[in-house]
């Protein structure tokens, strides 16, 4: 299946909203108030993929935080369009993004159960560079991850 990545706008709120709440089925999926604030802020950075039939089939938000690093808030693949590059290529996407906004560097945390998410970014360059102890809400652990932009 050939898929296309494109801006996330707020057109896509519903949509993305729910695809998300497929995505983190740990209770971890952000509100629909939490996407309409990140798709409509002057410092976010985000895209989709979509399937030539027009379905979102993956999404990654960033920001770009006051002090200019990158911060990517949220990735995910619906489960039937996983394990086919498509959130290597949002990231890769999400990174030029940033470094079109001047950013030099990238962070984001993962959980540190999360295997799956910590490969990809592993993959992409990122490394683990500390362990959040609770940083989600039901108590799991988180782990800080950077990378820096050429
Ligand atoms: C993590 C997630 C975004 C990966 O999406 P994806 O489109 O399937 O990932 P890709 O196909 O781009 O994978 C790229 C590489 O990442 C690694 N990877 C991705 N999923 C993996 C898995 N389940 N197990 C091991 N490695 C994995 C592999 O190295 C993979 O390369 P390969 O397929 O050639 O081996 C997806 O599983 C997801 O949405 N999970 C739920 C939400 C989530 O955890 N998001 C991240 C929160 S921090």
């Amino acid at each position: 299946m050939r898929y296309d990545i494109r801006p996330l706008t707020i057109s896509q709120l519903d949509e993305c909203w729910r695809l998300d709440q497929r995505c983190f089925i740990d209770g971890e999926a952000y509100s629909r108030e939490t996407f309409d604030y990140l798709l409509t802020a002057p410092e976010a950075v985000s895209y989709r993929a979509v399937t030539s039939g027009g379905v979102m089939a993956g999404f990654v938000v960033g920001l770009v935080e006051p002090d200019h690093t990158g911060h990517v808030t949220t990735v995910g693949v619906a489960p039937e369009h996983r394990r086919r590059n498509l959130a290597k290529r949002l990231m890769a996407q999400v990174e030029e993004g940033f470094r079109k906004r001047h950013v030099r560097l990238v962070r984001l945390e993962v959980r540190a159960l999360n295997t799956p998410a910590q490969k990809l970014y592993e993959s992409l360059g990122y490394s683990i560079t500390q362990r959040l102890p609770k940083y989600y809400s039901n108590g799991g652990d988180g782990l800080l991850m950077l990378k820096s932009l050429d």
